[in-house]
């Protein structure tokens, strides 16, 4: 974490660096997503997949924002290994603000290094998805197009 820190301080003044939000995004993790995912990201398996290098980490924004949303019923294979839990919903406990936050802390920290979220993308799958009810299933989320990013 240090080392990342130091990384981000470094490349500031050339990149936007990815972690816009550190804290809150992190927050977020440590509150909700740690007694399941772990503060490595590692998860439990076989009961909790890990959020290190993943296809739906590192896959389609629209995507990940939407999982938080609606949450996950299994079964569902996560790096080669089969997962038959479920995931709650969190789209009523947290604002966009706090989806994008801690989507891109889990895409930039765990070994990920793919892009930042902007409560935007988050705002638009929220309205897109507004009537549905029930969680993802893996055929679902399989399905879903490659770089589909909501609003654009
Ligand atoms: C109550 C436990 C629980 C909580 C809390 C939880 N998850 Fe999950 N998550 C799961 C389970 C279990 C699965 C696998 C789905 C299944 O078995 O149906 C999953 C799947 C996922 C996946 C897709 C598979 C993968 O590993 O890439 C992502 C991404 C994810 N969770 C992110 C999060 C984030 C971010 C949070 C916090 C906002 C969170 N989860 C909170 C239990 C949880």
């Amino acid at each position: 974490m240090k080392k990342l820190i130091a990384a981000c301080a470094l490349l500031t003044p050339v990149l936007s660096c990815a972690q816009d939000s550190p804290d809150l995004g992190k927050q977020v993790y440590m509150t909700l997503c740690v007694a399941c995912h772990q503060p490595t990201g590692l998860g439990l398996p076989p009961v909790f997949p890990p959020l290190s290098k993943t296809e739906y980490v590192s896959g389609s924004a629209e995507r990940f924002a939407a999982i938080i949303l609606k949450g996950i019923i299994g079964p569902i294979t996560v790096n080669g290994q089969l997962y038959t839990n479920v995931m709650p919903p969190q789209e009523a406990m947290l604002t966009d603000e706090k989806i994008a936050a801690v989507v891109t802390f889990v895409r930039s920290n765990f070994g990920n290094l793919s892009s930042a979220v902007t409560p935007e993308v988050v705002a638009a799958a929220r309205k897109k998805f507004l009537d549905r009810k029930t969680s993802w299933t893996e055929a679902e989320l399989k399905a879903w197009p490659e770089d589909s990013v909501a609003g654009k």
